[in-house]
């Protein structure tokens, strides 16, 4: 995988979540057993099991406070801004914690998630905390949007965190900034699957090649 190309010699590497970002890890503990020395910081369980199953050397915040380049997917990006939804697979916080802490940020996507504008047909995954989640879902509702609690199963899904997810319809998100600043002032929120000024450059996978976007 291109991005993996990015990857040097004595890098700090946010290792990110979801079906895409695991083909990062692949590619990257290619190039480690091919001699490239890097330590990783995965932003979920599944991806930390995944990293030791392939011998990718893992760390974390309280040995490197900083990281240089991140890999991960995303479920939505708007192309004029490269603001993203993400979450779907639950890993939203620990992504958006290990995303904000890196000098670059890849994004690894196909052509169905660029979009014009976020929202619509892709939910927004919003992070909440299990205590009072049922007066923190109405508050979203009265924000306007239509939150379901995520399931897994027949089982309420639980985050890594611990925390539980509402998956927020809505109608196109126009100011994502505005729509941020309203969720994160609910008391409960602890984080929305919004991540705005985090990619620096998205990778997008066609039949024809790869079309990169920068900012
Ligand atoms: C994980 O919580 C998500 O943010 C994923 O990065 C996102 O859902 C993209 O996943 P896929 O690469 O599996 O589509």
């Amino acid at each position: 995988m291109q991005a993996a190309m990015a990857i040097e010699d004595g890098m700090v590497v946010g290792l990110g979540s979801g079906s895409t970002a695991a083909l990062a890890v692949e590619a990257l503990a290619a190039r480690i057993a091919q001699g490239l020395r890097v330590v990783g910081i995965p932003t979920s369980e599944a991806t930390a099991a995944l990293a030791r199953r392939l011998g990718v050397p893992l760390t974390s915040f309280a040995e490197h406070s900083h990281v240089d380049i991140t890999i991960d997917g995303a479920d939505q990006v708007e192309r004029r801004s490269l603001t993203l939804i993400k979450g779907r697979g639950g890993a939203l916080l620990r992504e958006k914690i290990v995303a904000s802490a890196s000098d670059r940020m890849i994004v690894v996507v196909d052509e169905t998630k660029l979009v014009a504008r976020l929202g619509g047909a892709t939910p927004l995954p919003v992070e909440i905390v299990a205590f009072g989640s049922q007066t923190v879902i109405a508050r979203l509702k009265a924000l306007g949007c239509a939150p379901t609690l995520r399931l897994k199963g027949d089982e309420i899904f639980f985050t890594d965190g611990g925390n539980l997810i509402a998956d927020c319809a809505m109608a196109e998100i126009p100011d994502p900034a505005a729509l941020e600043a309203r969720l994160a002032a609910v008391t409960g929120v602890i984080e929305t699957g919004l991540f705005i000024g985090l990619a620096t450059e998205i990778l997008i996978g066609r039949p024809a090649g790869v079309e990169l976007l920068q900012r």
